[in-house]
């Protein structure tokens, strides 16, 4: 038998970094439709020396007491590494890796095309036309609102929370964010926005975007007392983690008219969405697609195996994420 390191990839990524891992390791991948199975997941890990893991695996004591003192590093398929428990693998010396920066555009891009989807009925409009209820112009056929000058607000505002702001410049929009480190005046400036504490953006913003990590601190940082101070004409947009929204607040919001509409990449309870949502037209739903584009898939793809190389070959990683 060889000596080559072991890797287990929960879910098959792309060849970039499926050739680079191939060449260097002994990888099992496994490509199931939905969430890997735990049972096969603490069974596969044992005696691995690298995990290539996605944000619906949850990495814990449980897998890493599986896995065995031998493994070495843990490398997320995301930015977010809120599904790993990070001061355990730090107790126990394993790195864990993200794949930041490379998706932070794309995942921009997603959320404009929520707002965009949202405020201007795309998906409604195109329901109507499939379901053949076109039958002509009409001046009140599907309005919506008004994206253009319309106030942006950004809770979160760290790199993708910049880029949302970057592209709400060419829409001529208000851009106001709350941030728990506020940005430098330099910044402010050149991306033409404004700080606000966040109960204030809440009540001033036409379209609220979400952009800050799952914590302790961000769980549920949206409930109902939030949805109920914002305007009763503006738009939820979460690209970020479902949990940072209470869902059920949410759907009630939606459906009582406390807020027009939404639009919602994540779900508190992935990849469950709660019932009440799906029935709500107000309301634009999609499958965590964020980081979804070819190249960027790539690139995460990459990163994540030369993240795996890196450690396994007893150096530091580049997106190392333990303090
Ligand atoms: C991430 O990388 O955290 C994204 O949610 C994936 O799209």
């Amino acid at each position: 038998m060889s000596s080559k390191p072991k890797v287990l990839v929960t879910s098959r990524i792309p060849e970039e970094g499926m050739r680079i891992l191939e060449e260097y390791c002994h990888v099992k991948v496994f490509d199931y439709e939905g969430v890997f199975p735990r049972d096969l997941f603490l069974k596969e890990v044992k005696g691995v020396d690298a995990i290539v893991c996605l944000l619906a695996d949850r990495i814990d004591d449980e897998v890493m007491d599986a896995a065995g003192p031998q493994l070495k590093i843990i490398a997320n398929y995301a930015v977010g590494f809120d599904n790993i428990v990070v001061d355990a693998a730090t107790k126990r010396g394993i790195m864990v890796t993200n794949t930041p920066g490379v998706l932070t555009d794309t995942t921009a891009d997603l959320a404009w095309a929520l707002i965009l989807a949202t405020a201007r009925r795309v998906v409604e409009g195109d329901k109507f036309l499939r379901q053949g209820k076109f039958k002509g112009w009409k001046p009140m056929l599907l309005l919506g609102t008004d994206v253009h000058h319309a106030t942006l607000g950004i809770i979160g505002f760290g790199n993708i929370g910049r880029a949302v702001a970057r592209r709400a410049i060419g829409f001529d929009m208000k851009v106001v964010y709350y941030s728990a480190h506020r940005a430098s005046e330099e910044v402010e400036k050149k991306l033409n926005a404004e700080y606000r504490p966040l109960d204030d953006l809440l009540r001033e913003a036409d379209f609220i975007s979400i952009h800050v990590p799952l914590t302790k601190e961000t769980r549920h940082l949206i409930g109902e007392r939030e949805l109920k101070m914002m305007k009763k004409e503006a738009y939820l947009i979460n690209t970020a983690r479902g949990p940072i929204v209470d869902e059920k607040a949410l759907a009630k919001a939606l459906k009582e008219g406390w807020i027009r509409g939404a639009g919602l990449d994540v779900f508190e309870r992935e990849p469950e969405v709660a019932p009440e949502l799906l029935e709500l037209d107000n309301v634009v739903l999609l499958p965590h697609l964020g980081s979804a584009s070819y190249a960027t898939r790539a690139k995460m793809a990459t990163m994540a195996a030369e993240n795996v190389i890196k450690a396994l070959k007893g150096e530091v990683p580049p997106n190392l994420v333990n303090s």
